[in-house]
Formats: structure tokens, C-alpha cells, sequence
């Protein structure tokens, strides 16, 4: 039939969505050709009703399908501008974008400095065995000193890590001297939060051990520690001090980084601030890690990363650390 021809032809001729939408009017729709045509079925003989009505349904169907397929592919192919419209002048949407936590960025500071003394960084275990965590370290479990700890027990033996000490012992116990590690890590205790306590918190051990090393050997990569980090003119300070595990031992302590030593509210008004344990390693740890304690000597020093951040970046509470308010966590890095 004419019509069929007509409206395919059309249909294939048309150009955009828009005249196809026309074309379905014209064709289909209610005032459309072929809805005249089943209208006026009913004033032809009775007869040819049949045929005509069927052959007007099948052309309907056809030029129908017709017109779906031909839309699809306009809307396929249609490019972006005849699409819907897209400002592209609009400013993009920032992508949300993860910092490091301040924490971490002193961490991986703290190691690369070490790096270039020539440490490498390794890690260990957060649950420990009573072993490493105390008995290796010459710490008996009843030493007041591993009741200071406030150790989490996990169960017989095992305990969350009160510090990275343990990896003094499991490194030497793993390398033969000459050994030069740092080991940061997360570490446990039975401390409620305030202020300055957590009770789960980063440290950053270090050791060094090998034939001829001396007091001199640790103060001198201390301070110099101290001097990359903390910038050139820090001074330090060692005060004696005890830990089971070193002897000496001392307490390290830099030059207030706020008032550069005359004193202010950050360092209590004594114009230090104390940033970590050390000392010599005691041979009774050598023993308990089958190295010569006559051959060999070592220095080993523990420190508290977030505690260092909150000197650097004068951050008053600890709590902040574990809260990850974006805005907090936005200002680092
Ligand atoms: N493990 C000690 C603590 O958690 C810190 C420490 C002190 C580590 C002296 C050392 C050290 O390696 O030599 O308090």
C-alpha cells in the first residue's frame, strides 16, 4: 500500500528525533491517516471490512516498529550537543580526595631520615607472646616495669604488644650482626583516653647493632636524627634513665620547637620536650638472642610518633588523631 511505502520512506528520510516524534503523529496518531482509515471501516461493505482492517493494523504494527528502531539509533548517535544540554562552562565537582594522617606522614619522615642512615624499615606482630613482649627484653613478667605497661592479655601468653621492643629480639634473632632496623608500629595499653593517652598508639623502635659500636655511635645518630628532623640548629639532651633492656639508659630530649629553648607553655617552660627512650642494649638481651655479648654492642631507642606530631604541628589533643574529622585530617600533607 501507499501509505506504507510513504511512511517508511519518511521515516528513513528523517533527521533527527524531533521529526520522527512528528512523523509518529502524522502516521499513528489520533487525527493520523491510517486512525482515518480504521474509522471509516464502518462505512464500507461489510464485506471488505475484514481485509482492509487487518491489512490498516499491520501497517500500523510495521511503521510503528518502524519508527521505535529509527528513534533508538537517533538516540544513539545523537552527539552531546543535540543531547540534553551540558553547561560546559560549569565549574567540575572536586573529587574527594584521601590525605596520609599526620601520624603517619612523621612515621614515614622518622624512617626516611633513618633510611639514609642506613636502616631499614620492618614491621612485626601487634599480638605478642609474653616472651618477646617482656621475658626476652629482660623484663620478667613480675619486673615492675612490665607492670607499668597495663598490658592487655589476650590469652595464655599472648599479649597486644606494649610496645615495639619485641622486634629488637625478633630481628636479632632472625640477622646476624651487623643490624640496622627502625620499626614502626601500633602498640597497646590499658589507658583510657584523654588528652595525652590513647589506648592504642603508634611507636617507632630503632636499633643498631654490630662489633665496636659505642655511647658515642648513639648520641651521634641521635642528634643527628634530631638536627634532619627538627631542623638544623636543635640541640639535644640526654638524661639518665632506666629501662630493662638498655643500660644505660636514657631519656632524649630536643630543644623546644616553639620558643627554641627560653621556655613556653608547650614545654612546660623548660625548653625541652622529650622525644624518646634509649640506650645502650643490655647484654643480657644479646644472651636472650643467642648473639655474642662480648663480641658485639648496640644502641636501641623507642618514640612516640604522635606525640611528635603534636609538637610539630601543635596539636593539644591526642584525641584529635582517632576522630578523622576531615577538616582536621585536611590540614596535613
Ligand atoms: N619500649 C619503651 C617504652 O615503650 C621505649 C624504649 C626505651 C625503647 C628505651 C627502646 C629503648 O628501644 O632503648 O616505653
Amino acid at each position: 500500500m501507499e501509505l506504507e511505502r510513504e511512511g517508511t520512506a519518511a521515516i528513513q528520510a528523517a533527521a533527527s528525533s524531533d521529526e520522527l516524534e512528528r512523523l509518529r503523529v502524522e502516521l499513528l496518531g489520533r487525527k493520523g491517516r491510517l486512525t482515518g482509515i480504521l474509522r471509516g471501516l464502518g462505512q464500507m461493505e461489510p464485506d471488505q471490512r475484514p481485509a482492509v482492517g487487518a491489512e490498516a493494523n499491520r501497517i500500523k504494527a510495521a511503521l510503528s516498529e518502524e519508527l521505535d528502531a529509527r528513534i533508538e539509533e537517533e538516540a544513539q548517535s545523537a552527539s552531546p550537543s543535540s543531547g540534553p544540554s551540558v553547561d560546559l562552562t560549569l565549574p567540575g565537582r572536586a573529587r574527594w580526595q584521601g590525605r596520609d594522617h599526620p601520624v603517619t606522614l612523621v612515621v614515614d619522615e622518622i624512617c626516611e631520615i633513618f633510611r639514609d642512615l642506613g636502616f631499614a624499615r620492618v614491621q612485626g606482630p601487634e599480638a605478642e607472646t609474653v616472651e618477646y613482649n617482656f621475658e626476652k627484653l629482660n623484663t620478667p613478667l613480675d619486673h615492675p616495669a612490665a607492670d607499668m605497661h597495663d598490658t592487655f592479655f589476650l590469652g595464655e601468653g599472648i599479649v597486644l604488644r606494649t610496645h615495639t621492643s619485641p622486634m629488637q629480639a625478633r630481628v636479632m634473632e632472625k640477622f646476624a650482626p651487623p643490624v640496622r632496623v627502625v620499626v614502626p608500629g601500633t602498640v597497646y595499653r590499658r589507658d583510657s583516653f584523654d588528652a595525652s593517652h590513647a589506648p592504642g598508639f603508634e611507636q617507632l623502635e630503632g636499633l643498631a647493632v654490630d662489633e665496636g659500636i659505642t655511647f658515642v655511635d648513639f648520641r651521634a645518630t641521635i642528634t643527628e636524627f634530631a638536627r634532619r628532623f627538627f631542623g638544623p640548629t636543635t640541640k639535644t639532651r640526654f638524661r639518665p634513665s632506666y629501662f630493662p633492656f638498655t643500660e644505660p639508659s636514657a631519656e632524649v630530649d630536643v630543644s623546644c620547637q616553639i620558643c627554641e629553648g627560653s621556655g613556653c607553655s608547650a614545654c612546660k617552660r623548660t625548653g625541652w620536650m622529650e622525644i624518646m627512650g634509649a640506650g645502650m642494649v643490655d647484654p643480657a638481651v644479646f644472651e636472650a638472642v643467642g648473639y655474642d655479648a662480648e663480641r658485639y654492642t648496640g644502641f636501641a631507642f623507642g618514640m612516640g610518633p604522635a606525640r611528635i606530631a603534636m609538637q610539630r604541628y601543635r596539636i593539644p589533643d591526642i584525641r584529635l588523631f582517632y576522630e578523622n574529622d576531615v577538616r582536621f585530617l585536611e590540614q596535613f600533607g
